[in-house]
């Protein structure tokens, strides 16, 4: 189906805020895309349809992976809101008709990203954090470094969700952990290779 019928169906779907901010990420995401030359139709289908499952909660998102196979580890049953992702690639696959793997992968790995995202991984992952409808401490750097090095603004997107889960005491997931980590190296490695 067509992005136009996708973005009908969301918006029935979504509350009114969380519309908007997908059509918010498709906007920026299709931005980077421009930037970085990633294809610019899977940018957009991926940033529209990336919250897709986030009215799952609770038992829901929990019933619902179970349903589909998908082990989920302690922390994610613990914070259910974290299987969005999850759930989100099986939806976009199974109700929204996308068949594409790399922008069922972005869906798939929004939440917490992971080590070793390939490019349009890295734009859905930041366009989620920098959309004009979000506000917090640091986003004017993210948002300059989003269109400079996408793996630094992942670097910072990923430690702003860390202090962000240490402060509240609340659970952090080990792929947040993860992704933080392999960008640090993926620009350690860049920053050797051209000394
Ligand atoms: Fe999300
Ligand atoms: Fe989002």
């Amino acid at each position: 189906m067509g992005i136009e019928t996708i973005m009908d169906m969301l918006e029935k779907e979504l509350d009114i805020k969380r519309f908007q901010h997908s059509v918010n990420v498709m906007e920026v995401s299709q931005s980077l895309a421009e930037v970085y030359g990633a294809d610019i139709e899977k940018a957009r289908l991926a940033g529209i349809l990336h919250d897709c499952a986030k009215n799952y909660k609770g038992d829901e998102a929990r019933d619902y992976v179970e349903k589909i196979g998908y082990k989920a580890d302690e922390i994610e049953l613990l914070q259910p809101k974290l299987l969005h992702g999850i759930i989100g690639e099986h939806l976009a696959r199974h109700i929204y008709g996308v068949t594409d793997e790399e922008v069922l992968g972005a869906i798939r790995w929004h939440t917490t990203g992971r080590a070793g995202m390939n490019l349009l991984e890295k734009i859905i992952y930041v366009a989620d954090y920098i959309e004009p409808l979000r506000y917090f401490e640091g986003i004017e750097e993210m948002r300059k470094a989003a269109y400079e090095d996408l793996d630094r603004c992942i670097v910072l997107c990923s430690e702003s969700t860390i202090k962000f889960v240490l402060n509240k005491g609340a659970l952090l997931h080990s792929r947040t952990v993860e992704t933080r980590n392999h960008s640090i190296m993926l620009i350690k490695e860049r920053n050797e290779k051209s000394i």
